[in-house]
């Protein structure tokens, strides 16, 4: 089966590719020359896979050989925050323009936007003891149906991990909230654990198990 995954991260991609069943062929959006910029103009993580999905399901059904494509859309949803940042976490400070840190040498815009954003919601929730959260991510797939190959199928998994934010930083790995965020049953946050065990019970790597499971039931 060769599925195409709507993203050119190399972090998620090797993710994708170490956890997808042998058989199954995952191509970037590099591989199959796709260049447009998606809007996720959705407003729910539902609505911005699907978006991102169908708009390259779209693209391959121009002619491209393919069995399928998925997509993925991650939130951080803070309990006491009635769910927020969610949709907005990839750039969440920017609804506080005041919250702004100097570039420095070596330091991309990618990094600053996680280090504003995770800023933002130590301040969110500074002085606060109910600091519970999760994790949450939203694979689509759509494929063509076997036995109406015009027709598309549309299946949507989630995987969660649940947690706490920290008072402070704690680690450097990962990437986005990971220095703020400790997952249920550690004492450590995804900055500090090893890459294997986060990708091992990270809210992405449970939805990827979820999607190898229709994957197998198809
Ligand atoms: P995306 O939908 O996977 O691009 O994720 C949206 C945003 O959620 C990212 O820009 C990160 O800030 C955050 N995020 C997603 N996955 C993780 C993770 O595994 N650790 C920490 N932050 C994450």
């Amino acid at each position: 089966m060769r599925l195409v995954f709507a993203s050119n991260n190399a972090h998620k991609l090797s993710e994708v590719r170490a956890i997808m069943p042998a058989d199954v062929t995952v191509l970037s959006l590099r591989d199959i020359g796709f260049e447009a910029e998606i809007d996720e103009t959705g407003s729910t993580l539902e609505e911005n896979s699907l978006i991102k999905a169908q708009t390259v399901w779209d693209f391959i059904n121009d002619g491209l050989e393919v069995d399928g494509v998925f997509a993925d859309d991650t939130g951080l949803e803070i309990d006491v925050l009635g769910g927020e940042p969610g949709v907005y976490t990839a750039r969440w400070y920017t609804h506080e323009p005041t919250l702004t840190l100097p570039m420095g040498k070596g330091v991309t815009e990618e990094m600053m936007n996680f280090q504003c954003n995770r800023a933002k919601a130590l301040r969110e929730l500074e002085g606060k003891e109910d600091r519970g959260c999760q994790f949450r991510t939203v694979i689509t797939l759509i494929k063509s149906n076997p036995t109406l190959p015009k027709e598309k199928e549309i299946i949507q998994v989630e995987g969660v991990v649940r947690g706490h934010i920290t008072t402070e930083e704690h680690g450097t790995g990962g990437f986005g909230y990971d220095p703020i965020f400790i997952p249920e049953g550690y004492d450590k946050t995804f900055g500090e654990l090893p890459a294997e065990i986060k990708n091992h019970i990270s809210h992405r790597a449970r939805a990827l198990e979820e999607l190898v499971k229709v994957l197998q039931n198809l």
